[in-house]
Order: structure tokens, then C-alpha cells, then sequence
């Protein structure tokens, strides 16, 4: 048994000496201490023994045991040692560390930074934001603004439905709000008049894209009501905002235009930034640019938000941000905005 033991002392003392790896190493641990490995092993021969015997070959065991062990420890970590030293002469080790590269800035995206100069504009003039949801019913996206069911100018607003009956409600009654008129109506109720009110963000629209038209777009809108308030307000509002943000010699312009919630209805242009008013392809020649929608607030619209139409009157008027920061910035599709490409954002 004595012998048995120091045989397999020098076999793997030299295998240990050997090994050149740390996955050989971790083998020869495993033939020895693993399970059914030799040294797991061979105590189980030790009941045929004289107790003298065993007296000699245990000791002599736990001995060459411990050797073994500590064998395998010692070479594991002078392989270690040498991966260390074959590493640093690798180039890549010595190198800054990412922590150490110049850091990346980023900056708003093109849209939020005009929809923060639009919402600084306005809120100049006291003008504070209101929320809706994006997710609104049929009743304050359409009905409650003068667009019934079957309505024809629900084709310019086609949209994407939801399934509604999961939460109660009749089917095609829920969907995405295609403007952000759809505030109109819980502004009124919400808030009494005077009121001037901004709703600004998504909005969503059942659309053949286009580099002009989006399923997902930003839409900006402004409610004012008051005593007294008329088309001269929404004149000077509009050129107020123009100005602002395109710059001091663009004027607006109204044109009638039809929306079934305001009345008078207009279509309001922005005197074209290429041309001034000389006429250009962009402007298709005309000299202006059509940048909002706009009117006074219908009197039936005023009475479904509570509102006294012989009392009150209002103006809403509404602009696509990306649109105008096409025009701004000279982006030539308005998918752009939405694609995620760092390529296109970096230069705004
Ligand atoms: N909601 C209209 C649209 O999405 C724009 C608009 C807003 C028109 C306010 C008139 C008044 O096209």
C-alpha cells in the first residue's frame, strides 16, 4: 500500500511539473480529488489492513494528500504569473481604458428643441401647458368638435382604432387622437374662462407616408378664450410666432380655410423663408408657405365645454413643430425626425 502511495506521488508530482496550462491542471485535480479519483479512492482499501499498518500508511496518505494539493495550488499560480507576463506585452493592455476616452455629448433632438422654443414663445404671453391623452375617445378626438360619425372631414383624420370592448367600451369608439384638439373640450371643462391653455405632442394618423406626412407627428395648439377675443388676436399670434422662431421679417397671412370646430376657419401662411414672397419651388411659386390651422372657436364646440358663446369667444390654432422644423433647420423629409438616425440628429 506504501508503495501504491508514492507511486502515485512521483507520477503526477512530474505530471503537476508539467502541466502548461491551467485547464491541464484543473484535470490532474480531478483524477486525484475528484470523484472515483485515486486519491478518492484508495481509503477504501484501507480496511483490509493491520491496524499496525495503518498506522504507518494513513499518516503517509493525509501526507502525500496535502503534497499534492498544495503541488497543484503552487503551479496554478505560476502558469497565472506566466499569462500575466505574455499579456502585458499584448499593446491593447496598455492602453487608456474606456473611462479614460472623451466623453460623447449629446443634445435635445431637433424637434424638442423647437417645441421648447414654441412653449418659451407662448409662455411669454401667459399661456400654460395642458395635458390629453394620447389614447382618447371618439367623443373629445370628434363629436364634442363638431365631427359626427359619418361626417366627411373624418377622412382628413383617419386613424388607427383600438380594441376597446376588453375595457368596456363600444367598439370603435377608442383610438389614437389624431390632433390635439382632442384638449379642446377638457380644457373648457376643466378651466373657466379666461383661459390660455398650450397642448403640444404626439399625435397619430392612419396616413400614406410621405416626406410630409407621418403616421406619428407633433402637433402644438393653442386655446385662448376671452371676452372680446377676434381674428385680429389670431393675426398677431400668428406672426408673434412666426417671428419668433423663424425670424423678424415673416408675416402671416390667413386664408379661409374649413375645420368643422372653429368658425371662421383659416389656413395661415407664413410668408415663404426661401424667397420672401418672390416665389420659389418650395412655395410652389406662391410666396407663401402654409405653416397652421387655425379660427375662432365654433359656438357649438364653446357650448359642449360649458362655455357661454353670447359671453365668450375663442381662438385655437394649431402647428406641426416638425414642419416647422423642416423649414427651419432645411430637412427635406419629415421621417427623418422619428428614424433614429445619429447621423442626421448630430448635425442639429
Ligand atoms: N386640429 C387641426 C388639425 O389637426 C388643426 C387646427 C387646430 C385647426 C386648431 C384649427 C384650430 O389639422
Amino acid at each position: 500500500m506504501e508503495d501504491k502511495i508514492k507511486n502515485i506521488q512521483q507520477d503526477y508530482k512530474e505530471k503537476i511539473d508539467q502541466a502548461k496550462s491551467l485547464k491541464e491542471l484543473d484535470g490532474i485535480f480531478l483524477e486525484l480529488f475528484g470523484k472515483n479519483g485515486k486519491l478518492d479512492q484508495l481509503p477504501k482499501e484501507f480496511k483490509n489492513l493491520s491496524p499496525d499498518k495503518l498506522r504507518v500508511v494513513s499518516p503517509l496518505f493525509n501526507q502525500i494528500k496535502q503534497e499534492l494539493e498544495k503541488a497543484i495550488q503552487r503551479k496554478r499560480e505560476e502558469v497565472k504569473e506566466e499569462i500575466y507576463k505574455s499579456l502585458e506585452n499584448e499593446k491593447f493592455v496598455r492602453q487608456p481604458g474606456r473611462l479614460q476616452a472623451k466623453k460623447r455629448q449629446g443634445h435635445l433632438h431637433p424637434t424638442t428643441q423647437l417645441l421648447n422654443e414654441t412653449i418659451e414663445l407662448f409662455s411669454k404671453l401667459g399661456f400654460e401647458r395642458f395635458d390629453a391623452p394620447h389614447i382618447d375617445t371618439d367623443e373629445y378626438n370628434f363629436e364634442l368638435l363638431n365631427i359626427p360619425e359619418g361626417h366627411p372631414a373624418r377622412d382628413l383624420w383617419d386613424t388607427l382604432y383600438i380594441d376597446s370592448e376588453k375595457y368596456g367600451i363600444q367598439p370603435g369608439k377608442l383610438l389614437l387622437r389624431t390632433h390635439t384638439s382632442n384638449g379642446q373640450i377638457r380644457a373648457m371643462r376643466q378651466l373657466k374662462p379666461p383661459m390660455r391653455v398650450m397642448i403640444f405632442d404626439r399625435c397619430f394618423r392612419y396616413e400614406n407616408l410621405d416626406a410630409r406626412h407621418e403616421h406619428t407627428l407633433e402637433q402644438f395648439e393653442i386655446v385662448y378664450i376671452d371676452k372680446g377675443v377676434s381674428m385680429a388676436n389670431l393675426q398677431y399670434l400668428s406672426e408673434y410666432f412666426f417671428q419668433g422662431i423663424l425670424g423678424k421679417d415673416i408675416k402671416a397671412r390667413l386664408r379661409p380655410k374649413y375645420y368643422p370646430f372653429v368658425e371662421p376657419g383659416a389656413g395661415v401662411d407664413g410668408l415663404c423663408i426661401f424667397c420672401k414672397g418672390k416665389g420659389c419651388n418650395v412655395c410652389g411659386g406662391t410666396g407663401w408657405l402654409e405653416l397652421a390651422g387655425a379660427g375662432m372657436i365654433h359656438p357649438q364646440v364653446l357650448k359642449n365645454g360649458g362655455i357661454d358663446p353670447n359671453e365668450y369667444s375663442g381662438i385655437a390654432w394649431g402647428v406641426g413643430p416638425e414642419r416647422m422644423a423642416m423649414l427651419k433647420y432645411g430637412v427635406e423629409d419629415i421621417r427623418l425626425f422619428k428614424s433614429g438616425d445619429l447621423k442626421f440628429l448630430e448635425k442639429y
